[in-house]
């Protein structure tokens, strides 16, 4: 009997991890909605239309874990920092979505495509987190390239989505796309989720700068794909972006390789790992975009990887757009795919 626990389930992911699980992603006895006391009473079945068997919805304190087999934190990091270990103490398994534990050395990092074997047995600590969501489509993509002519650096920069501000990020784009509109002139003011306007706009800054200048996204993107790679050595160089799109989040990678490759040898090694979708000029459309990439929930559950090229003077030079739901592959299927993962090594209560 699975049951399993999603705090923060009235938001972005939370949502997300209960559709995908209504959808038989992982089988489930019984799903228990968690949120702050703000939402209780709420029916999250009736509102999303869920047909899963769902408890009444619960705050975190309420949670009891006698008998629940996993809880998926997608409420923020200082919740999971106060919660977190509690849970994973009485037995129940934490797969963690936010930025608490990534990088502790005990707590394992896991891409289920990338490095499924941390999890042959079950973490001593009981929490498994779960990356970035832009270093998840990343990996996914860098890990056949590695596999085939090894990775020695990465310059990155992210087109990130409104959704990855949450619900009040996706409100926000659409409220001011709309008092903009008649106005692109406009200026508005700095606040609000993003820090800056962002409809009919690009800001550059995802997260606070530290004293380096990189911003914290910056230092996710450079740290957390070494972790799961297990290439401490990796040279990463970032620039996170949010960009005016609600959903998907897009990436231009530019990568150095060991050994020299052509196109063709990228293209194969890209379309022979699963779970990834490769584009060629031939094809329509030509490219993964972030409006093609959320039109369908087939696409919504790849990565997709287009404008394959390596560089004619330089054949260690290979650039690529990556695109991939940052709800989805980012954030809740992953998370679920982790829980997976532990249920096919036999080890989840
Ligand atoms: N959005 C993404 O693309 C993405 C990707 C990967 C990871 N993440 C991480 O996932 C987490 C959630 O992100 P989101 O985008 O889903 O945010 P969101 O839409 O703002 O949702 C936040 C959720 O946290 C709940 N919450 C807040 N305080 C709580 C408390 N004291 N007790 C229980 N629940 C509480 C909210 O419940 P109420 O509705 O009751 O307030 C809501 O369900 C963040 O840590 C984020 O960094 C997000």
């Amino acid at each position: 009997m699975l049951r399993i626990a999603v705090v923060g389930a009235t938001g972005a992911v939370g949502r997300e991890c209960l559709t995908l699980l209504d959808r038989g992603t992982v089988p489930v006895d019984q799903v228990l909605p968690v949120a702050s006391a703000r939402s209780l009473g709420r029916d999250l079945g009736a509102e999303l239309g869920l047909s899963l068997p769902l408890a009444p919805l619960t705050t975190v304190e309420e949670l009891d874990p006698e008998g629940l087999s996993v809880a998926v934190f997608c409420a923020g990091a200082e919740l999971s920092r106060r919660e977190a270990r509690r849970l994973a103490e009485a037995g129940v398994l934490v797969v963690d979505n936010t930025s608490a534990f990534r990088m502790l050395p005990e707590i394992p990092l896991v891409v289920p495509q990338v490095n499924p074997a941390t999890l042959a047995r079950r973490p001593a600590a009981g929490i498994v987190a779960n990356p970035n969501c832009s270093t998840i489509q990343l990996v996914r993509a860098l890990h056949p390239l590695h596999q085939l002519a090894e990775l020695e650096s990465l310059v990155v920069a992210t087109y990130q989505a409104a959704s990855g501000g949450g619900l009040p990020g996706l409100a926000e784009l659409a409220e001011e796309s709309g008092r903009l509109l008649p106005d692109p002139r406009a200026q508005g003011e700095p606040g609000g989720r993003f820090g800056q306007p962002l409809a009919f706009n690009l800001v550059p800054e995802v997260g606070l700068a530290d004293e380096s200048g990189f911003t914290h996204e910056e230092r996710k993107l450079a740290r957390e794909p070494r972790k799961i790679l297990g290439l401490p050595q990796l040279r990463v160089s970032a620039t996170a972006v949010r960009a005016p799109v609600f959903h998907c989040h897009s990436e231009a990678v530019h990568l150095r390789l060991r050994r020299p490759v052509t196109v063709e040898a990228v293209e194969r090694a890209l379309a022979a790992t699963p779970g990834l979708r490769v584009y060629r000029p031939s094809d329509r459309p030509a490219y993964p975009m972030p409006r093609t990439v959320f039109a369908t929930d087939e696409d919504r559950a790849l990565v997709h990887v287009g404008r394959i090229r390596v560089e004619p003077a330089d054949p260690h030079a290979v650039a690529l757009w990556i695109v991939a739901d940052n709800l989805w592959v980012g954030a809740a299927l992953n998370a679920l795919q982790i829980v997976e993962l532990g249920s096919k090594y036999g080890w989840l209560r």
